[in-house]
């Protein structure tokens, strides 16, 4: 099928490239001409996994072609997927002035039936908004469906090919059997439904994985109080199958592209159709109040932050992406600027560049970790990067001044740590007082009993 994916970001370029793989003739377009030169030339402007390797084989292939010129795109097109930003504006509302942009020059130069498929997460009602758009300037059919995408940064690809499942809004039976017919060789639950209900799914489903991460965080903030470990907890909550053990690992708090955007938006959704979602509410509120317990024990063990030299492991909102839109970390360094640290040091393995772009100039950055921790106060670990565990940190503990670490992520063996001479906190894993304890973390045992 003839297709053109509008817009070259994290869901686009993923949603274009693998639709090319699948065997679709996919153009993608984009307005930003150096990253459409890049793009023709193999190269990818974003960190994910696969994906290069898979936009040179497209190429060669022929399937996939990068374009600035929406009108030249769609003059064969059969499908045309919106995948443009839709960011928070200043009251959380999403901004969708780049979708109607796309729908209004659509209406332009569309002269023949399409069918347009809203990949974007946008409110209910965007795609009945899209359509009358574009009806104002072409008078052929065009149904707008809604598609939202699920993927996660860092396993983009293999969750386009692996997805839980697809979800398609419709509004005909003709446009179901296209959409059915694009996914044909994606083996998953393909959930056919309304436009609305699918627009809705979306939200829905991002809420209530952030309503999980601020669920274990307040009980990993109890867990503190009352002596228990966090870690046991959720692997306790989690064999039950109505719960499952996915998202229940604490820690500073959901970062990203989507969650905050996407949450303050179903907020903004709620009160503006008289609803008040107080439950989403709170999990705005836990998820920022992680950001600020998680700094308040690096001022506890440091004796007060004013005036100290603090390095920050990790920048990434979450591991293995380069991306640090609304990472914990980043809020985390504001708040140590805040309390008057007076040297702020950083160092990620894959995402200071993007860092420097959003970070105060204030903050140092370290291509080496060791060079970073040279006569530090005190360091958090905000991003659970694998290499962080396996890091020398022996010579760490003797090259920093004082010793004081913080694991926002629950990355480290707390035992471990303190052996090592660190003064260690993490996230609701309290260790038993007495120095004679027997405690391991991880110190579970799972008994097969007969059922
Ligand atoms: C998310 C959704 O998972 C995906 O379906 C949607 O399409 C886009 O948004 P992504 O932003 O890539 O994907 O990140 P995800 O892996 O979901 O993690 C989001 C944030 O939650 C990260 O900051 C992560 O560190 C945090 N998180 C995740 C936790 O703090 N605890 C957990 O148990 C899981």
């Amino acid at each position: 099928m003839n297709i053109v994916v509008v817009g070259t970001g994290y869901v686009g370029l993923v949603t274009g490239t693998c639709l090319a793989d699948l065997g679709h003739r996919v153009t993608c377009v984009d307005i930003d001409a150096r990253k459409i030169d890049f793009l023709k030339r193999g190269t990818s402007p974003i960190y994910e996994e696969g994906l290069e390797a898979l936009i040179q084989k497209n190429i060669h292939l022929g399937n996939l072609l990068f374009f600035t010129s929406l009108t030249s795109a769609v003059s064969d097109a059969e499908i045309i997927f919106i995948a443009v930003g839709t960011p928070s504006d200043v009251s959380g509302k999403a901004d969708l002035q780049y979708v109607y942009a796309v729908a209004n020059e659509l209406g332009q130069c569309l002269d023949h039936n399409v069918i347009v498929v809203n990949k974007s997460t946008v409110p209910v009602g965007t795609a009945a908004e899209v359509g009358r758009m574009i009806a104002q300037n072409f008078s052929g059919a065009c149904e707008v469906v809604s598609c939202p995408e699920f993927l996660r940064e860092g396993t983009a690809v293999n969750d386009f090919f692996h997805p839980d499942r697809i979800v398609l809004g419709v509004r005909s039976r003709a446009a179901e059997d296209v959409m059915l017919k694009v996914f044909e060789a994606v083996q998953c639950p393909k959930v056919v439904t309304t436009v609305e209900s699918a627009e809705m799914i979306k939200y829905a489903s991002n809420a209530f994985l952030a309503t999980k991460i601020s669920f274990i965080n307040e009980i990993a903030n109890i867990c503190e109080r009352v002596g228990a470990n966090v870690e046991e907890v959720a692997y306790g909550m989690g064999l039950d199958s109505r719960i499952g053990n996915k998202f229940l690992r604490a820690g500073i708090g959901y970062g990203g592209s989507c969650f905050p955007k996407d949450i303050r938006a179903l907020n903004q959704i709620a009160g503006i159709n008289g609803y008040d979602f107080k439950l989403l509410k709170g999990v705005i509120e836990v998820n920022n109040n992680q950001r600020l317990l998680a700094v308040e024990k690096l001022n506890r063990l440091t004796g007060g932050l004013r005036g100290k030299t603090i390095a920050m492991l990790g920048v990434a909102f979450k591991s293995n992406t380069d991306d640090v839109r609304e990472s914990a970390a980043i809020d985390i360094s504001e708040l140590l600027l805040e309390r008057g640290v007076r040297y702020l040091r950083t160092h990620d393995p894959a995402a200071l560049m993007n860092a420097k772009k959003i970070l105060d100039k204030r903050v140092a950055l370290f291509e080496d970790p060791y060079a970073m921790v040279q006569g530090c106060d005190g360091m958090m670990l905000a991003t659970e990067w694998e290499q962080f565990r396996h890091l020398d940190w022996q010579k760490i503990r003797s090259m920093m001044r004082t010793p004081v670490l913080v694991d926002g992520r629950n990355l480290l063996d707390p035992v471990r740590m303190q052996r090592l001479g660190f003064l260690y906190d993490s996230i609701g894993r309290t260790l038993t007082a007495s120095p004679s304890s027997q405690f391991k973390t991880n110190r579970v045992v799972v008994r097969e009993g007969n059922k």
